[in-house]
């Protein structure tokens, strides 16, 4: 049941489908573009573009929203930014976003700088699970990759984390060649000193220009990595998402590889994003948005609104861009997205 003004809506069962009967589950909320780093994959160093504030939804907009989706049939939301612990008010969004009925799993992606000082709150709302941005175990490197020298922060509000018992701890690793593809031995030997799920991600050229002058594909980190011993296949489960899961022999924790591009998932995305700026967006790389914010502040009814989502939702494309064409460069900021 869904309040919306004096009105008392029931809305249908109706659970999420695309044209290609995928069944959309799925909601990443990015909650700010805003971020307190600038990771050199994701922003341009000093090029900033910001949103006013008055073109973010507020909290009861984003509320509003998800609890249409939830209705719908979403069952997992992750909060996204931007960097989503910098918005003043996200803990108390994320016990509301927890309060919805329907919803059986909610997760954050952060990049850790702030985590210390709200883990408390976060661990309030039920949060169990996080992922958190870590491209390099070293301190020097960490401040070229994110432009803040907050190593020892992050990595200890990762220590922090794991003592108050979050459970799994996925440390994402974006790996880019020529600049931490030295140090896939490291992070993949993590997994026998801890429980985290270390995940390499290739990267997405999304941007102006790209980073590197060569990808990086799971394959290949794969092979680097298995001198350590022998990879073992680990059993998926619901919450696993696009991450094909491995695990050493005696390792206390995982490796996971997520192929955007190699291997593209587009077959079996249950994706869907809500930007900052109040746009669904259907698939991450397309540049389709369909803006919710203007007809939601003109007064329409959770019905008008229901409406609009199913019909975007039933559009999703059915691969993104770089699946039929491997050296593309996709438009856009990826602070903007949520990842
Ligand atoms: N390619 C791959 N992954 C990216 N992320 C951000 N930008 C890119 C990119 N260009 C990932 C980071 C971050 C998450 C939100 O998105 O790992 O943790
Ligand atoms: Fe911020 Fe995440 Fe983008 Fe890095 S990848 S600049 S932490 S939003």
């Amino acid at each position: 049941m869904i309040e919306s003004g004096t009105d008392i809506i029931k809305l249908p069962e109706i659970k999420l489908f695309d044209k290609y009967k995928r069944r959309l589950d799925y909601l990443r909320i990015s909650v700010t573009d805003r971020c307190n780093m600038q990771c050199i994959y994701c922003m341009t160093h000093g090029k900033i573009q910001k949103l006013p504030g008055s073109e973010i939804l507020s909290y009861e907009e984003m509320l509003r929203i998800a609890g249409i989706f939830v209705q719908l049939g979403i069952s997992k939301i992750r909060v996204t930014g931007g960097e989503p612990l910098v918005r003043k008010g996200v803990c108390d969004f994320l016990i509301k976003v927890s309060k919805l009925e329907g919803l059986s799993d909610l997760s954050i992606t952060t990049n850790g700088i702030l985590l210390k000082e709200k883990i408390g709150k976060i661990k309030s709302a039920g949060i169990k699970r996080l992922n958190i941005s870590m491209d390099t175990l070293k301190k020097d490197k960490f401040k070229n990759i994110t432009g803040v020298d907050a190593f020892d922060e992050v990595w200890s509000s990762i220590m922090i984390a794991h003592d108050m018992g979050f459970y799994p701890i996925k440390l994402n690793v974006v790996v880019l060649f020529g600049i931490n593809d030295d140090e896939l031995l490291d992070f993949a030997r993590l997994t026998f000193s801890y429980p985290f799920h270390v995940r390499f991600i290739e990267y997405m050229p999304i941007g102006t220009s790209p980073l590197t002058s060569r990808q990086l594909f799971a394959p290949e980190i794969k092979r680097i990595i298995s001198s350590i011993g022998p990879l073992n296949p680990v059993k998926r489960n619901r919450f696993d998402g696009p991450a094909q899961r491995f695990k050493f022999e005696n390792a206390k924790g995982e490796i996971g590889f997520i192929r955007p591009i190699s291997e593209h998932f587009c077959s079996s995305c249950n994706r869907l994003r809500l930007t900052a700026s109040g746009n669904l967006k259907t698939c991450l790389l397309s540049s389709a948005e369909t803006d919710l914010k203007t007809p939601l502040r003109n007064g329409c009814s959770d019905k008008e609104l229901t409406e609009i989502i199913l019909k975007t939702v039933y559009d999703k494309p059915f691969e993104h861009p770089l699946a039929s064409n491997c050296a593309g460069v996709i438009r856009g900021q990826m602070s903007k997205i949520g990842g």
